[in-house]
């Protein structure tokens, strides 16, 4: 079984202390920093941009695990390369290409991460398998922390390991919404690897982040 891995959303930090609010949550043992990136278009909500990615990357050497939440997302890949994003997740609705967009992350040496909504289907990326080196499952509707962990996402996860196995491939399977220290285990059950997670991290046993990072990797 791979390493658990935890990938903590800044959605849910003080947004005047993102610098450390990032210190924090690496001192704290966070394997990577997970930035949600919406343009109130693809989804009804509205994050950051690169610049805001450029400085925090000052604030810790872990990786920065961006979620890109935006639409037509294929023009702006290389600013968030730029910006310092080390893995870039894209959704496939919201390319019209979804090979070239896989090729310009890899052509600037970042890691690719392909997102499925609760609703959309292992098809869609099917033959991209062997080109992703992460898979990010949506178990809320993307948009906004604090949601409702979805449960029917977990056949997909299943579904998704047998096909790694079946192909002899490698990619990480990382869940994201709604995880919390009930639902962690069932997560990771299915074959996640990498939780994300805001508001349990930021919010649960009053903020102590280092307790409930440790608590979410344990099952
Ligand atoms: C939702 C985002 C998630 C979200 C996770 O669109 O992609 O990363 O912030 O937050 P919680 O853990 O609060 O669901
Ligand atoms: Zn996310």
């Amino acid at each position: 079984m791979k390493k658990i891995q935890i990938s903590p959303s800044i959605l849910s930090a003080d947004f005047s202390q993102l610098g450390n609010e990032i210190k924090k949550l690496s001192d704290a043992g966070a394997d990577m920093i997970h930035v949600d990136v919406m343009d109130g278009h693809f989804v009804p909500n509205l994050t950051i941009g690169p610049p805001v990615i450029k400085d925090l990357k000052k604030y810790s050497s872990i990786p920065f695990d961006v979620h890109l939440m935006i639409s037509p997302v294929h023009k702006y890949i290389e600013a968030y390369a730029k910006a310092g994003a080390d893995i870039i997740t894209i959704h496939p609705e919201a390319t019209n290409n979804l090979q070239e967009s896989i090729d310009k992350i890899s052509e600037l040496n970042k890691k690719v991460g392909v997102s499925l909504n609760p609703k959309s289907k292992i098809d869609l990326i099917e033959k991209y398998l062997n080109q992703i080196d992460l898979v990010l499952i949506m178990s809320v509707n993307p948009g906004f922390g604090g949601q409702k962990f979805m449960p029917e996402v977990l056949e997909k996860i299943k579904k998704l390991v047998q096909i790694r196995e079946s192909k002899n491939l490698k990619f990480d399977i990382e869940i994201d919404g709604g995880i919390n220290f009930d639902n962690s285990k069932l997560a990771i059950e299915a074959g996640a690897n990498i939780l994300v997670s805001g508001t349990t991290i930021f919010k649960s046993n009053d903020g102590n982040i280092k307790k409930n990072i440790d608590l979410l990797r344990s099952i």
